[in-house]
């Protein structure tokens, strides 16, 4: 980023010159992968624009993924090629799917306790009164970054000692004897809160994708109730779709 280089450019707006000397700058590979770009006052200062010319230019290309900015250390060129894939036609768990695209899958427990449903748990779980629900929340890491903050709700005879989950809520489902079959699923954009956004490193108010499932046994009775927040800049989903019959 030398001085001068943006007024080499094409005319056109300064925060537009600045994107393209940044994306050419990853294509010709002078910033790589993870590469930290300078402070934003420093790239100010070297190219003799405001502030705010590199704030929106770099907004930018956080939003189109090209980049993303760390809460408090910076701006680093994104690792596109390391978005991770969630089928969302196939009722997996979030453990198999990352290791099957050869990911090493990462949890930092938030929470998991048992505890009284809320009005609303108990409803969607079917609870009989008085019955009791684990909790399970925490944050999921793919190769020690984190991408998702998921909190599980089951129903406490199905789990009944939350400390035997370890890393796998399915696996700790299935090792109980019990295999969700069917699942509904609904996703929604949302952008970051500040606590949430702290706990998996993007700025506040940061893109993400709510998703929320409802997964059930053969025998129709309700398993997980689950709401997850998956960063908007590490994830896709990825559905097949076939035509209507
Ligand atoms: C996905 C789903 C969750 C489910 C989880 C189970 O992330 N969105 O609803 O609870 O998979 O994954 P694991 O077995 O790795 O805990």
């Amino acid at each position: 980023f030398k001085a001068g280089s943006l007024s080499e450019a094409d005319d056109g707006p300064l925060y537009l010159r600045l994107q393209s000397m940044i994306r050419s700058g990853i294509a010709d590979g002078r910033l790589r992968p993870n590469d930290a770009l300078p402070a934003e006052r420093d790239l100010a200062t070297n190219l003799g624009v405001s502030r705010v010319t590199v704030r929106k230019a770099l907004r930018g290309l956080v939003d189109e993924g090209v980049l993303r900015q760390r809460h408090g250390s910076g701006t680093f060129v994104s690792r596109s090629a390391d978005r991770i894939e969630q089928p969302l036609s196939r009722l997996t768990s979030f453990t198999e799917d990352m290791r099957s695209s050869g990911r090493v899958p990462g949890t930092r427990w938030l929470d998991r306790s048992t505890d009284r449903p809320s009005a609303e748990e108990a409803t969607i779980l079917g609870l009989p009164t008085g019955a009791r629900v684990t909790r399970l929340s925490r944050l999921r890491l793919v190769d020690g970054d984190p991408v998702a903050i998921e909190a599980a709700v089951v129903p406490a005879s199905a789990i009944p000692d939350p400390l035997r989950v370890d890393a796998s809520l399915y696996d700790a489902l299935a090792a109980a004897g019990m295999h969700p079959v069917r699942a509904v699923q609904r996703l929604a954009a949302i952008s970051l809160g500040a606590a949430e956004a702290a706990l998996l490193g993007v700025m506040p108010g940061a893109a993400a994708v709510a998703i929320e499932r409802i997964a059930y046994l053969p025998d129709g009775s309700v398993i997980e109730f689950t709401r997850s927040h998956y960063r908007g800049d590490a994830c896709d989903f990825v559905a097949e779709l076939s035509l209507a019959s």
